[in-house]
């Protein structure tokens, strides 16, 4: 029998917390918690359910009788529709508030563990345009608004290129002008959907899977460097020269012009061959004196700018004297590893995928540094002891994992190897006291520093000391 889940509305509920996933929090008359998508803290609202579980209700405001002093204007047109930048309309110190709790709530309610005085978060000084890469999908099935499709008027415009419409995976919101990448980010992107329609280029059918275009990703650095890729699923390869040739002649800043073509079910390029159409197959970013290269597959933190703060707390709470052994785990391009290669004796960077490990050989050649090894693979298979028998026990262990945390070998094995520090930097601070639980008879949590790597959303990076107990 299907269960069912009527709709109830609460009149008058105040909006009293934000957090988890970037809800907000209202209490229902009986205590259970809403979670609520369209307010703000400090809002007084009706809500309608639109979920109902045991513990608590998910829903949305119906009716705002009044609104809190904590929110700002948002300053992008498409607020409420994109799934991007959903705290905009909620003040920047407010923002930080909510991601500094978060991180202190999800270590001592799922790490269970006991914090020293935690250090306010570091906030971005760049509040918009602070990313360095964006993708965009094409889509000839565009998300419509209620009064397009309630008008008597034949809508003959489908095509769009913008972000996916929160949980739906086949509806493309058409971005006329996005707020998180600097120009010539937003001029490309309009260019290259502009000149598609013009010419007659097909979109992605994202439901039969079939069209010409089918995601568009541009990488801006701080050296100036551009890298544009387009994604083509049909292989046309008239119209793929017109298109790529258009955008090299209308913006000669572009350094790197590559594209590939995927007909595979899903949109992921991992396992594509990536083509150089003009310039350099990659850029550069370049970070105190340092340079790092960066192709269409690597991965590069994407605000730049505090990217840099985070490595130089990483660096901080490793404090290293010169004359230690450092493992930098999950080490993507070696970026952390190289940051910190001068101040120690040797530094062994780990991490999945290959292409990312070329340039970070790579890139510690150019960079002249030579007390740094690379290793590739699955980390649960690479940290072994054999290995630690190889290359020698770590004085000192930073770990970066992606958002899944680390995998539970893992954190055996480093409870194994037993260095006298720990820096755990990470993404997703759940997932990190995930980790740090079953760290905690052997480490002790000495400091606690969130960064604000994601201005305008709920996303929080965390860095973590611990020290041998
Ligand atoms: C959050 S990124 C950190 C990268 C790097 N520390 C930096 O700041 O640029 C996580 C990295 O872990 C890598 N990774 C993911 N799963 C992995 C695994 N099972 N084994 C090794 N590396 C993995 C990803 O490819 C990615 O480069």
């Amino acid at each position: 029998m299907r269960r069912k889940n009527k709709r109830q509305v609460f009149e008058n509920v105040e909006v009293v917390d934000a957090g988890a996933k970037g809800k907000t929090i209202g209490k229902a008359p009986d205590g259970r918690v809403i979670f609520l998508t369209n307010t703000v803290p400090g809002d007084v609202v009706d809500v309608q359910t639109t979920k109902k579980r045991k513990a608590y209700f998910e829903g949305v405001a119906t009716t705002f009788h009044s609104y809190s002093d904590k929110r700002v204007e948002p300053q992008c047109q498409h607020f409420g529709v994109c799934g991007g930048c959903k705290w905009q309309d909620m003040g920047y110190e407010h923002q930080l508030f909510y991601k500094q709790q978060e991180v202190e709530n999800n270590l001592r309610r799922i790490g269970h563990l006991e914090l020293p005085e935690t250090t306010p978060i570091l906030g971005s000084e760049e509040q918009y345009f602070y990313r360095n890469k964006m993708e965009f999908s094409f889509s000839d099935s565009r998300w419509m608004t209620l009064e397009e499709i309630q008008s008597d008027k034949e809508i003959t415009d489908r095509d769009a290129l913008g972000f996916h419409i929160p949980g739906m995976w086949d509806k493309i919101l058409d971005i006329k002008k996005c707020h998180l990448q600097q120009d010539p980010s937003n001029a490309i992107r309009l260019e290259t959907r502009d000149f598609a329609i013009k010419n007659g280029l097909t979109f992605f059918n994202p439901r039969h899977q079939h069209g010409e275009l089918r995601s568009l990703m541009i990488r801006t650095a701080s050296t100036g460097e551009l890298m544009v890729m387009i994604q083509f699923c049909d292989d046309n390869k008239t119209n793929r020269e017109l298109i790529l040739n258009n955008l090299k002649e209308t913006f000669p800043e572009i350094t790197s012009l590559l594209y590939v073509i995927n007909q595979k079910q899903n949109d992921t390029i991992y396992d594509q061959e990536i083509i150089c159409f003009s310039g350099r197959d990659h850029i550069f970013e370049e970070m105190e004196g340092l340079k790092f290269k960066i192709n269409a597959k690597s991965f590069y933190q994407t605000n730049s700018a505090q990217a840099y703060e985070l490595y130089k707390l990483t660096r901080e709470f490793a404090d290293l004297k010169g004359d230690e052994l450092v493992y930098d785990l999950y080490t993507g391009t070696g970026t952390i590893a190289q940051f910190v290669a001068k101040k120690a004796k040797k530094v062994v960077g780990i991490e999945s995928v290959p292409e990312a490990i070329e340039d970070a050989k790579a890139n510690a050649e150019r960079n002249e540094i030579d007390n740094v090894d690379f290793f590739v693979g699955d980390m649960k298979n690479v940290f072994t002891q054999e290995f630690i028998n190889t290359n020698g026990i770590p004085d000192i262990i930073i770990t970066d994992p992606p958002r899944v945390g680390m995998h539970k070998d893992v954190v055996q094995q480093i409870l194994k190897v037993a260095p006298e520090k720990v820096v755990y930097v990470s993404c997703n601070s759940a997932t990190q006291a995930r980790d740090l639980e079953l760290m905690k008879e052997a480490y002790k949590v000495v400091k606690v520093q969130p960064v604000d790597m994601f201005p305008q959303t709920h996303h929080v990076e965390n860095i973590v000391l611990l020290k041998k107990l």
